[in-house]
């Protein structure tokens, strides 16, 4: 949908003419789960965003419709409490009763929103939402946020309002995309830095398989590694090596030794990988993609048929130099290296495969590494 389209659809609904704000979803190239341990992760923003259509109000009210889904919401930024809304709406209302908890004053506002990201496919849906209205509410009332502030508190409207413990990545990327750029974040210091992506060809596959225990196994991977963390006496499995951890391996459950020792390889993997882009050797970098597949399979155990069946047969193609489930897990996609040439049947090959091996049409989009969250002029 065109800009233009969705404000010619505001003023119908609300009879004024909007202001439009967006913020892109995220894929993550490596360092999966590793961002709740103080470790390392490289995102990039992609070219599907969510857009907020959005003008003041006189009153403390807000008003809000999606295009994508049905039904139309309202609270009042004095007592925020739709308990019953759609998870969504939730989301929306979690993250101005949270920029209002921190102390800044709202103004009411209806809104109306859109998005291109592929919703609960591991493309951080959620998180555009949550950066994309937080700047809306912030730009209206002619507060200037900083980003990291939109994504932090996009993270707590994660924590408090839809009950998942998740990490920073996901709001940061939102934030702070740089376009041809992955992002290379020290989840600990908050020190980040944009890698370019120069020929670096990164191809998403869309299972479109989602399962529902997915939040619940989250949150136990995230007490997992704490409780493991906490018995090696460090902070956090940032501050363990894998040396430390095979000496004191005796110390943990098999579960947790598996769980910290994907956190541990995971972070160097991330370092091994930041070096490789920078030096142009992108058969490395694929490498430790499909070592961050299998460590996310074998000891994390977040992975799921359909996410191993669509990395086994996108290895199977012509010019893949890597290929890993990306996110979250327990469904949604992969990310993919490709040599550059590589790509022209690749689509149509993996399709037909995975197809034919599930039943599901999957969806397949060539990734382009967008910027972070912006106003629509
Ligand atoms: C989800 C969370 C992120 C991160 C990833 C796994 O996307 O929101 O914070 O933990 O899972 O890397």
């Amino acid at each position: 949908m065109e800009t233009t389209d969705l404000k010619a659809e505001f003023v119908r609904k609300y009879g004024r003419p909007p202001r439009v704000f967006r913020a892109p979803g995220r894929v993550n190239l490596i360092g999966e789960h590793t961002d709740y341990n103080d470790g390392f992760v490289m995102p990039c923003a992609i070219d599907f965003a969510t857009r907020v259509a959005a003008a003041e109000r006189s009153d403390r009210r807000i008003r809000l419709a999606s295009l994508n889904f049905p039904g139309e919401f309202e609270f009042d930024l004095d007592e925020p409490a739709i308990e019953t809304a759609a998870s969504w709406a939730r989301y929306v209302e979690g993250v101005a009763a949270l920029l209002e908890r921190a102390g800044h004053r709202l103004k009411g506002a209806d809104l109306l929103i859109e998005s291109s990201v592929p919703i609960g496919a591991g493309l951080s849906s959620s998180a555009a939402l949550e950066v994309a209205t937080g700047f809306a509410f912030a730009s209206l009332a002619g507060l200037a946020l900083e980003k990291w502030e939109l994504a932090k508190n996009g993270q707590r409207a994660e924590h408090e309002y839809a009950g998942v413990r998740s990490g920073i990545m996901d709001q940061f990327a939102s934030a702070f995309g740089v376009e041809n750029h992955a992002l290379f974040l020290d989840c600990r210091s908050l020190d980040w830095k944009p890698i370019p992506l120069r020929n670096a060809e990164f191809i998403i596959c869309n299972t479109r398989t989602k399962h529902d225990l997915a939040d619940g196994e989250y949150n136990q991977r995230r007490a997992d590694c704490e409780e493991a963390a906490r018995i090696l006496g460090r902070k956090s499995l940032r501050d363990v090596c894998l040396a430390e951890l095979e000496f004191r391996a005796g110390e943990l459950s098999d579960r947790l030794l598996r769980r910290a020792r994907h956190v541990v390889t995971e972070n160097d993997r991330v370092l091994a990988a930041v070096k490789a882009l920078n030096e142009g050797r992108l058969d490395e970098f694929g490498r430790l993609m499909d070592a961050s597949h299998e460590s996310l399979r074998a000891d994390y155990e977040v992975s799921s048929a359909e996410l191993d069946l669509m990395v086994e047969i996108v290895r199977g193609q012509p010019g893949v130099l890597g290929a890993r489930m990306t996110g979250g897990g327990f469904g949604g996609c992969t990310v993919n290296l490709l040599e550059r040439e590589a790509s022209a049947d690749f689509i149509e090959n993996v399709s037909a495969a995975y197809r034919e091996r599930t039943g599901i049409v999957p969806e397949i989009y060539v990734c382009r590494a967008a910027r972070g969250v912006s106003e629509i002029e």
